[in-house]
């Protein structure tokens, strides 16, 4: 029998992995948007996280950079026992799907398709906005996913490139003027298109979907790209065998290549709790 690593194997390393972690990683601390969601639906997993916080942002990066850097995280994961590899990152989700950094050997989600299929699924007036990072807006891709997938749907594209940088610099609550300020200036132009959904495309933007509901009105549903990648990984494990039996509540394990303690600091505001589980500093 061959497992999803291909190599030939028997039941017995199939229940072996289906208790290995679920890998997941981001430019930085955007990615514990989806970490929230898969604790959410599947509390008794294992979850490594790697969190690139010292080259954050990557969106406003060269496509072979981000390239390089996605590489780097992949192998890093790679290096501890994962069953499945979460790319929760519009950025490089947008870039790197195509190429060499997924493999076919283990299961590989990025946020792109799981985000457009609730959001297509949501929207009435068959008008979606998307918000995210310029390398994500520029790169087209969630406009070519549902021109393939949703042809009749009409698609808004709209960077914002500073909210990346406020909200890891902790600018999240709802009355912070400046966010306001910057949050009003980029998403008039997708309002007055008169969408009813609208993508958070960048995992680091649910951190202030408070702010960026309030603004866009009442009507317009909010899809968080990272909580749609976690959803799609459970039904991939699921359907794959591969979800933990473990009878126990499952452990988080974060890695950051900076600052472990500026990380806990901030990434209470992405998880809406304290970090449980080990931060370590890794330089791959
Ligand atoms: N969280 C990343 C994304 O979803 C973006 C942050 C960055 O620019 O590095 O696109």
């Amino acid at each position: 029998m061959r497992d999803i690593f291909g190599k030939e194997t028997g039941l017995t390393d199939k229940e072996k992995i289906k208790n290995y972690a679920i890998g997941v990683f981001d430019s930085g601390m955007g990615g514990l948007t989806a970490v929230q969601e898969l604790n959410r639906i599947m509390p008794n997993e294992n979850i490594i996280y790697f969190g690139d916080t010292a080259r954050i942002p990557y969106g406003s990066r060269s496509r072979e950079t981000i390239l390089r850097y996605a590489g780097e995280d992949v192998a890093f994961l790679r290096r501890h026992e994962i069953k499945m590899i979460i790319a929760a990152c519009g950025t490089v989700s947008s870039v790197a799907l195509d190429t060499p950094i997924v493999t076919d050997d283990m299961p590989f989600t990025g946020v792109i398709a799981p985000a457009i299929e609730a959001a297509c699924k949501a929207t009435k007036k068959k008008r979606i906005g998307i918000i995210g990072t310029p390398a994500t807006i520029k790169s087209g891709s969630y406009i070519k996913a549902i021109a393939d997938t949703h042809p009749d749907v009409m698609v808004i594209p709209q960077a914002c490139p500073l909210f990346v940088h406020l909200v890891e610099n902790g600018y999240t609550d709802f009355n912070n003027p400046v966010t306001r300020l910057v949050a009003e200036e980029y998403l008039d132009p997708v309002k007055k298109e008169n969408v009813d959904v609208l993508i958070l495309g960048c995992t680091h933007y649910p951190v202030i979907a408070d702010l960026i509901g309030d603004i866009m009105g009442k009507d317009v549903a909010l899809i968080s790209a990272g909580a749609e990648a976690a959803k799609f990984a459970k039904s991939k494990l699921h359907e794959l065998g591969l979800l933990s039996d473990r009878e126990c509540k499952g452990k988080n394990t974060y890695y950051v290549s900076d600052s472990t303690e500026m990380f806990e600091e901030n990434a209470v505001n992405f998880l809406r709790e304290d970090v449980r589980g080990d931060v370590f500093r890794s330089d791959f």
